[in-house]
């Protein structure tokens, strides 16, 4: 397990946070559910072009558009309604000693560069 401090909204309804080991994370504030006020936590870049999510649009507290090609992203499960090949990393909001964190589990392991390059070239998914 890996938390990640969320800090406060301080009026904002979007912003990023960082792990120890670089990863990034958008923080969505919508209002409700578990979390300082309804905190939702993604990955921070969409999965489709690594649009900047946080710069994005919340519809209904339950949703991000992405502000690059406007792809739409559920905050609770990461599903993408406008392509559903592209799914969205969403984590558990969690709470410990009066603060909430995200647990964004442990860093992927890292890849040779002849790893990545296969990985680009033939993602996981087989597509
Ligand atoms: S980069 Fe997000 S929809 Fe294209």
């Amino acid at each position: 397990m890996t938390l990640v401090a969320l800090g406060a909204a301080d009026g904002r309804d979007a912003w990023v946070v960082e792990s120890d080991d670089g990863r990034r994370f958008a923080v969505f504030a919508v209002g409700d559910g578990p979390g300082a006020g309804g905190l939702r936590v993604t990955d921070a870049v969409c999965p489709h072009n690594q649009g900047p999510l946080e710069q994005g649009w919340l519809r209904e507290g339950r949703a991000v558009v992405c502000p690059w090609h406007w792809y739409r992203f559920d905050l609770d499960t990461g599903e993408c309604t406008t392509a559903p090949q592209h799914r969205l990393g969403t984590y558990p909001v969690v709470e410990h000693g009066g603060e909430w964190f995200a647990d964004v589990g442990e860093p992927p392991p890292e890849m040779s560069w002849s790893q990545r390059l296969r990985a680009l070239a033939r993602p996981e998914d087989g597509r």
